[in-house]
C-alpha cells in the first residue's frame, strides 16, 4: 500500500492553513469578515454577493457526490481543472528536486505549470496508437518522479488511454497518477471512478468547461483520496469558487437531461465530421475521436491553417507537437458550423 504522506512536500504536510472567516461561520450577525453590511452595488441579486462564498464548497461537493454516487470527502472543487493541476504540483513536487512525467503529445499546461513552479518534466512518447508504452516507461529511472499526468481522452489526439495500463502504472509507481478526464463525458462518465477507493494515488480531474458547456464559469473538480482532498483544501486560496459559479454549477446539476441531450448531438456531429473528413482526398489521416474534437493530418498544415483563418474558420494547428507533423485539430461544432468548415476545407485543400 502506498504511503501518501511520504509523497507530500514537508512544508505542505506541516502547513497550518489560513482559517477564513466563512470557514467558521456562514450564518448569524456576520461582522467578522470586513464585508459590506449595506449590501452590494448590484441590488437585484439574491446571491448576497456582499458576502464571501463558502470556502468548504459543501453544497457543490455534496451535489457532485450525489450526481456521481461518490463520497463528498473525495471531491475538491477548483477554478477549472487548470487550477487543480497547479495545486497538485505544489503539494507533491519539490522544485529543483522532484519530477513530473508527461506522455506526449498531450495537453500543454502540465509542462507550463511545472516550468512556472521550477519542477522538471520528463517526457515520454506515446506509441503509434497514442497509447502509453507501459513496459518501456517502467524500465526508466523512476525514483524522482513524484507525479504523472495522463490525459484520457487525450488532447489533442482525442483517444482514450487504456484503463488497464493506467491501473498497472498506478500500482507500480510510488507517486501520484493524475488522470485528466476533461473529455470523459464524451467517452464514459464512470471511467475509473470506482478505482479511487482501491488506488489512493489516483487523482481524477474533471471539468464543467466541455460537456456541461460552462467554460466561462471556470469550474472543475478532482476525485481523489480524502487525504489528498484535505491537502488541496489546505493550500487553495480561501474563497476559490465564487458565488456566481457555485450558483450556476448547482443549477446545471439539475439539468442533467439537457447535458445528455447535447452530448448526443455532439456525438452525432462528431460522426458526421469524421465521415466527411475521411471522404476528402487531400486528408492523409483522420484519427478516431473519443472526445469533442477531431485530429486530422494533411500535407501542409501551416498553409491550410492560415488559409482557413483567412476565411474566418479558426481551428488549432498542432503540427509542432511531438509526432504530430501535419496535424490540425477541429472542435465539433453545430451541424451548420461543421458543414461550413467542411466546405471551406475542401476549397483550400
Ligand atoms: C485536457 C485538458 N485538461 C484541462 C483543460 C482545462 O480545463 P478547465 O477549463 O477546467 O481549466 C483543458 C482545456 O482545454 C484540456 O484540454
Amino acid at each position: 500500500m502506498i504511503d501518501l504522506e511520504k509523497l507530500v512536500r514537508p512544508n505542505i504536510l506541516k502547513l497550518k492553513p489560513y482559517t477564513s472567516a466563512r470557514s467558521q461561520h456562514l450564518n448569524g450577525l456576520l461582522l467578522d469578515a470586513n464585508e459590506n453590511a449595506f449590501g452590494s452595488v448590484i441590488e437585484d441579486d439574491n446571491l448576497e454577493l456582499n458576502r464571501y462564498p463558502d470556502p468548504t464548497q459543501i453544497k457543490l461537493r455534496q451535489s457532485i457526490g450525489d450526481y456521481l454516487n461518490i463520497n463528498q470527502d473525495s471531491i475538491f472543487c477548483g477554478v477549472g481543472s487548470d487550477e487543480i493541476i497547479e495545486l497538485l504540483i505544489r503539494i507533491f513536487c519539490e522544485p529543483g528536486k522532484d519530477k513530473a512525467a508527461i506522455f506526449e503529445p498531450t495537453y500543454g499546461m502540465y509542462k507550463v505549470v511545472c516550468d512556472i513552479q521550477g519542477v522538471d518534466t520528463k517526457s515520454f512518447e506515446l506509441d503509434n496508437n497514442f497509447q502509453i508504452n507501459v513496459d518501456q516507461f517502467l524500465i526508466q529511472e523512476l525514483e524522482s518522479i513524484k507525479i504523472i499526468f495522463i490525459c484520457s481522452p487525450n488532447n489533442p489526439t482525442a483517444n482514450f488511454i487504456n484503463k488497464k495500463d493506467i491501473i498497472h502504472l498506478s500500482e507500480k509507481i510510488n507517486g501520484i497518477v493524475v488522470i485528466d478526464q476533461a473529455y470523459i463525458d464524451f467517452f464514459d462518465e464512470r471511467e475509473l471512478l470506482d478505482e479511487i477507493n482501491n488506488h489512493s494515488n489516483i487523482v481524477l480531474l474533471r471539468t464543467f468547461s466541455k460537456a456541461w458547456g460552462l467554460a466561462g464559469a471556470r469550474f472543475g473538480f478532482a476525485v481523489a483520496d480524502s487525504f489528498i482532498v484535505k491537502l488541496l483544501m489546505n493550500i487553495k486560496s480561501p474563497y476559490n469558487i465564487n458565488k456566481l459559479t457555485e450558483n450556476i454549477v448547482l443549477r446545471s446539476l439539475k439539468k442533467i437531461d439537457r447535458k445528455n441531450d447535447i452530448l448526443v448531438k455532439i456525438k452525432i456531429e462528431r460522426d458526421y465530421l469524421t465521415e466527411e473528413l475521411r471522404s476528402i482526398n487531400g486528408i492523409k489521416n483522420v484519427y478516431t475521436s473519443d472526445a469533442n474534437f477531431i485530429l486530422f493530418k494533411v500535407d501542409n498544415a501551416d498553409k491550410i491553417h492560415e488559409k482557413l483563418i483567412n476565411k474566418g474558420i479558426i481551428i488549432r494547428n498542432r503540427s509542432n507537437q511531438l509526432n504530430l507533423e501535419g496535424c490540425l485539430r477541429v472542435t465539433v461544432g453545430t451541424h451548420e458550423q461543421n458543414q461550413k468548415f467542411i466546405k471551406e476545407l475542401r476549397a483550400v485543400l
